[in-house]
C-alpha cells in the first residue's frame, strides 16, 4: 500500500491517496467561480480527491469577502462549470460547506447583524476578512456573535442541506463539512465556545449534536456515501479553547462510522506553527472508532506520508500549501521531482498571480 494505490472512498474509487486539501483563495469577488476557478481546478484534476476551498453556505454563514458561496443559482451554476472542467479533466472533487459562525464581523454580515455562535463569546485573536466603507478591504477583528436561539438551529441544519443538494446538483462527488479550525461547527464541539443549557451544549453527546443532525440531514438527502468530514483536534486557533477534544473526536469517529460516510479528514494541530501534535494512542483510537476512509492532513511530505499510510494509521494524506506551489503534485511525489514552493504573499488575493501560473513539470 502506497500513495499510489487506489482508495475506495464512499462509492469513489480515487486513483491515489494525494488528496487536495481545502484552500481559501479569496479570489472570487462576486462569490461566484468562474473561468479562473475552472482553470484553477482543472490544473490540480490528478489528486485522488480535490477538496474545494471552503464556500459559504449561507451569508450568515459568511466571515470572509471574496469567498465563493453556494446558496444562490448563479453560485450554483459557476460550480457547475468548475466540476465540469475537473471532470473533463478525469479529476473528482467534494466541496466543503462552511459556516464561520462568530469568526465574522457586521460589515460581512447581511444588514450589519451581528454574528451567530453556539455562545456569545467573541473569538481571541479571531479575524475576519472585510469590505470596509471606504471600499478596500482587509483584516479586522471578529465582532462579538450573538448566542443562537434553541430554535434557529434548525435553520442552519437546513442551509447545510440545502447547500449540499446545489453542490451535488452542480455535479460534486461529495461534500466535505468542515467542522474544523475553530468555526461554527467547531465552536459548537468545543467546551470554550460552548457554554449552552439546552440540548446543543453541556455533554459530548450534546455538543456533537448540531454535527450530527446536519450528518444525518445531508445522509438523507444525497446519500452518506457523498459525505466527509473535517475536524482539527486539539487545534487551538482563533481562540477556541476545548478540554474534551480527544474525547469529542473519538465520539464523532464511532457515530460517523456507524453512518457509514465515505470519510474522516483530520487537520492537525500543528500547521501553524504550534508544538501541539497527534500522539500515536490517539491516531490508533481513531483508526479503531472509524471504518471509512481516514485522512489526514497538516506539514506532509510524501515520505511521511508514505509512512503513515504504511503504518495503517491513514488511508490518504491530504496536502495544502503543497498543492498551491505544485497543480501537478501527484505526478512530482510518483518520480520524487523537486516541488516548487508556495508564495505566502499570494495565497489570498486578486487573478492569476501565485494562482493558476504555477508550473507543472515539462515532460520529456
Ligand atoms: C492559504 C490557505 C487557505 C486555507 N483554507 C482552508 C479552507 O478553506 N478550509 C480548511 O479546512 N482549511 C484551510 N486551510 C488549511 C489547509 O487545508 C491545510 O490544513 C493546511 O494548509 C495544512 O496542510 P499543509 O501543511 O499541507 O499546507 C488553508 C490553508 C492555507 C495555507
Amino acid at each position: 500500500m502506497n500513495l499510489f494505490s487506489p482508495l475506495k472512498c464512499g462509492s469513489l474509487t480515487l486513483p491515489n491517496r494525494v488528496i487536495m486539501a481545502p484552500l481559501t483563495r479569496a479570489r472570487t469577488p462576486s462569490t461566484v467561480p468562474g473561468k479562473l476557478q475552472e482553470l484553477y481546478y482543472k490544473q490540480r484534476a490528478s489528486a485522488g480527491l480535490i477538496i474545494t476551498e471552503a464556500t459559504n453556505i449561507s451569508p450568515t454563514g459568511t466571515g470572509y469577502v471574496y469567498t465563493p458561496g453556494i446558496y444562490s443559482d448563479e453560485q450554483e451554476a459557476g460550480w457547475k462549470g468548475v466540476c465540469e472542467a475537473i471532470h473533463a479533466a478525469g479529476g473528482r472533487v467534494a466541496m466543503q460547506l462552511w459556516h464561520v459562525g462568530r469568526v465574522s464581523h457586521e460589515l460581512v454580515q447581511p444588514n450589519g447583524a451581528q454574528p451567530v455562535a453556539p455562545s456569545a463569546i467573541r473569538g481571541e485573536g479571531a479575524q475576519a476578512f472585510v469590505e470596509f466603507e471606504d471600499g478596500t478591504a482587509g483584516r479586522t477583528p471578529a465582532s462579538t456573535p450573538r448566542a443562537l436561539e434553541t430554535s434557529e438551529i434548525g435553520d442552519i441544519v437546513a442551509d447545510y442541506r440545502k447547500a449540499a443538494i446545489r453542490a451535488v446538483r452542480a455535479g460534486c462527488d461529495m461534500v466535505e463539512l468542515h467542522a474544523a479550525n475553530a468555526y461554527l461547527l467547531h465552536q459548537f464541539m468545543a467546551t470554550g465556545t460552548n457554554l449552552r443549557s439546552d440540548q446543543y451544549g453541556g455533554s459530548v453527546v450534546n455538543r456533537a449534536r448540531i454535527v450530527l443532525e446536519v450528518v444525518d440531514a445531508i445522509g438523507k438527502a444525497v446519500g452518506y456515501e457523498r459525505i466527509g468530514i473535517r475536524i482539527a483536534p486539539f487545534s487551538e486557533i482563533f481562540g477556541l479553547t476545548d478540554e474534551e477534544s480527544g474525547e469529542m473526536a473519538l465520539y464523532l469517529a464511532d457515530q460517523l462510522s456507524r453512518r457509514k460516510v465515505a470519510y474522516l479528514h483530520i487537520n492537525e494541530p500543528d500547521w501553524q506553527g504550534k508544538d501541539i501534535h497527534l500522539t500515536p494512542e490517539f491516531r490508533k483510537s481513531v483508526r479503531e472508532a472509524f471504518d471509512g476512509a481516514l485522512l489526514y492532513c497538516g506539514h506532509y511530505d510524501a515520505a511521511r506520508a508514505e509512512a503513515l499510510i504504511a503504518d495503517q494509521l491513514a488511508d490518504a494524506v491530504a496536502f495544502g500549501r503543497p498543492f498551491i506551489a505544485n497543480p501537478d503534485l501527484p505526478e512530482r511525489m510518483r518520480v520524487s521531482a523537486p516541488l516548487n514552493d508556495s508564495n505566502p504573499e499570494t495565497y489570498y488575493g486578486e487573478g492569476p498571480l501565485g494562482y493558476t501560473d504555477y508550473p507543472a513539470l515539462i515532460k520529456a
